[in-house]
């Protein structure tokens, strides 16, 4: 049995994706990859809470802080001394420094609280993102875990998830369901991510009874996962 890629989680609030990460692999004899280091934004966020509760190495890099030079220099660092293969974006609101996009071209993913293209770039995050999507009109939003590259929230799409928009929804309900689906869509994607798999598509009606609305006429288009085939391959196309 291969043994599970070692994935990296920056993260810079609560923590909940990182705990979805937590819950699917941790414990699992099989897992296709496991936890195996947080970096925190900055200190006292639950993130890290989470980190310490699942026994995982954590390390905060506040990158105001440290200046722009040393937070890159630091945050190589701890990537390299815990061999990860994979970095993922979760909830971070740091500029991800060139050179670590650079060495992690293909291995480093983001979750976005809507479906990009829309609804993404710089400024684009939190509650904004979901104030936005409310004020166009929009009914349907969701979840995008992508590949980061140089440019915000646009580098190849992985897997997206859809939930709807709902009459009366505030920013804050529209998160709430956004978020449920992005705990369920990160694993997935870290998941195909990380054992290689070239393309899938998951159809699975019962995810939208988590949103108590009727499914789709085309349940296939719950999620969609688009692996490059190789590290190397450029994000985006
Ligand atoms: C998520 O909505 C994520 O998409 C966004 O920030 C939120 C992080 O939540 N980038 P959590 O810290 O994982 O609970």
């Amino acid at each position: 049995m291969p043994s599970p890629a070692r994935v990296a989680v920056l993260a810079s609030g609560g923590g909940s994706n990182l705990q979805a990460l937590v819950d699917r692999f941790h414990g699992r004899p099989d897992a296709a990859a496991r936890v195996e280091l947080v970096v925190g934004g900055r200190a006292g966020i639950g993130a890290l809470e989470r980190a310490a509760r699942a026994g995982i190495d954590q390390v905060v890099l506040d990158g105001r802080a440290l200046g722009a030079v040393v937070f890159a220099q630091r945050l190589l660092e701890e990537l390299e001394v815990h061999g990860i293969d994979l970095v993922v974006l979760a909830g971070w609101l740091q500029l991800v420094p060139a050179e670590v996009v650079a060495r992690f071209r293909g291995r480093m993913l983001n979750v976005h609280p809507a479906l990009l293209p829309a609804f993404g770039g710089h400024g684009m995050y939190g509650g904004r993102v979901h104030r936005a999507v409310i004020a166009s009109g929009a009914r349907v939003s969701g979840a995008t875990v992508h590949l980061v590259d140089d440019r915000y929230d646009e580098g190849r799409i992985i897997a997206q998830w859809p939930v709807p928009v709902l009459p009366g929804d505030t920013p804050e309900t529209l998160a709430a369901r956004v978020l449920a689906v992005e705990h369920r869509v990160l694993p997935l994607a870290v998941e195909a991510v990380a054992s290689g798999i070239s393309e899938e598509v998951f159809a699975d009606p019962a995810a939208f009874e988590l949103v108590s609305a009727p499914a789709p006429a085309d349940a296939s288009i719950l999620a969609i996962l688009c692996v490059p085939s190789s590290p190397d391959a450029p994000a985006g196309d």
